[in-house]
């Protein structure tokens, strides 16, 4: 599973590598980051991808799974990561793909804007 990310963040390494200097310039914008980074696993629309889903990701639409989680869980998450090894945490991941810092506290109305979708 190890290498299946590692090959994934080198092929979307690649793909990023052209995107930068666009993202740089337009400064963090949620949405943007989200279709760029998050919908790889979590789906443009909220719903998990068939990778997401070998990963484990939890489905945003699903009103049960949003109303299991506190925001200062998902906060928690998307800075520390979880048990799920396969997680990589959302601000070391992006520090690392685009070399910005974001507040992670950005994704929380994005995230939950998918419930019920
Ligand atoms: C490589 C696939 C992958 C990518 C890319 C990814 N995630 Fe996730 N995400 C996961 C997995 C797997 C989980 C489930 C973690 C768990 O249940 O422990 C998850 C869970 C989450 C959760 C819920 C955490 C919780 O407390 O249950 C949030 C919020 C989240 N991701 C946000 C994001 C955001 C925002 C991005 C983009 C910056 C992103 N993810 C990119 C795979 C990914």
């Amino acid at each position: 599973m190890k290498k299946t990310i590692l090959g994934a963040l080198l092929v979307f390494g690649i793909a990023f590598t052209f995107n930068i200097s666009d993202c740089r310039a337009q400064g963090t914008d949620v949405n943007q980051l989200y279709g760029m980074l998050c919908a790889l696993c979590h789906g443009a629309e909220g719903k998990p991808t068939e990778q997401g889903v070998q990963f484990g990701s939890p489905d945003f639409t699903d009103p049960a799974w949003q109303d299991s989680k506190t925001d200062a869980d998902l906060i928690k998450s998307m800075t520390d990561g979880t048990d799920n090894q396969n997680y990589a945490p959302v601000r070391p991941f992006i520090q690392q793909m685009l070399g910005i810092d974001v507040d992670v506290k950005e994704f929380v109305p994005k995230v939950r804007s998918f419930k019920g979708k």
